[in-house]
């Protein structure tokens, strides 16, 4: 019998039932206080290797290694009782060969302890999906912009504007749905299409600045949150963390410079001699 916690985790059988139901809200995250904060209000937590920018000011998320994402991956395993958390596996660590990635995929799991990884690509990824999820590691897809062809593709930029890119694009989505991927992430994609492909494939799509006819919807939470200073356009802010952050450090520099700071006394209040 287990000795761990009672809470009930949400399970990947969960989130492929949301398909044509409520949507999946899923927000990102790196770290386990806001883990805490974000468990009981979110389906999916995502350790996105965007984790390479937010958290480490990297360029691109190439540089993110392996062993960042297990890092981040327990810190937030940590801290989230209930969404299901899943791990992005970086560029160079899936993309050799089914084998390779299961490796890699198998460690992300074992060591972290979450549920499933996501990876990036549509149909020349479909053999490799289908090679984990036959042995019990759930993948949540990722197509349309995906970050890490950032150089192949010369920027980072919105797919599926003109109507001739569809088949290839759709053709991605049918086949992650094919090779057993539970959930597809639906990047920087034209609405028209990215809703077409809501329609026609079996799985819950996730769109990040795709349609609001997505089955889910994912943000990196520090650009819903305000903290990045310059979000994509298609982030809606929900907060603006950062100016309140820079605010309180000024005030607690002031009190600092002004040695209007609480002693000790005020917490740890001395003793009365008898
Ligand atoms: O790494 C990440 O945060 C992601 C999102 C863009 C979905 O993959």
């Amino acid at each position: 019998m287990s000795v761990h916690s009672q809470t009930r985790r949400v399970t990947v059988p969960d989130i492929r039932a949301h398909k044509g139901a409520a949507p999946v809200v899923v927000l990102t995250c790196y770290h386990a206080h806001t883990a805490r904060l974000l468990d009981s209000h979110v389906d999916v937590m995502l350790v996105g290797d965007s984790l390479g920018m937010v958290m480490h000011g990297l360029e691109t998320t190439l540089g993110v290694t392996l062993e960042m994402m297990i890092a981040h991956g327990k810190a937030v395993m940590r801290g989230a009782q209930k969404a299901l958390v899943v791990v992005d596996m970086p560029f160079g660590s899936y993309e050799e060969s089914p084998e390779v990635a299961f490796r890699n995929a198998a460690r992300v799991i074992q060591e972290t302890g979450c549920t499933a990884v996501k990876l990036e690509g549509g149909s020349r990824m479909a053999a490799t999906i289908h090679y984990l999820t036959e042995r019990g590691i759930p993948v949540m897809a990722h197509i349309g912009l995906t970050p890490q062809m950032v150089h192949v593709k010369g920027g980072f930029r919105t797919v599926g504007r003109t109507e001739e890119d569809w088949p290839l694009l759709l053709a991605d989505a049918q086949a992650v749905a094919e090779a057993g991927a539970f959930a597809v992430g639906v990047g920087g994609m034209a609405e028209p299409l990215a809703a077409k492909i809501t329609a026609e494939i079996p799985i819950p799509t996730i769109g990040i600045g795709a349609s609001p006819a997505c089955d889910g919807q994912v943000l990196v939470m520090e650009d819903m949150l305000g903290l990045n200073p310059d979000p994509p356009k298609f982030v809606r802010q929900y907060a603006q963390l950062g100016p309140a952050i820079e605010a309180a450090v000024q005030a607690y520099a002031r009190d600092v410079r002004a040695r209007a700071f609480p002693g000790a006394e005020n917490v740890y209040p001395m003793k009365k001699a008898r």
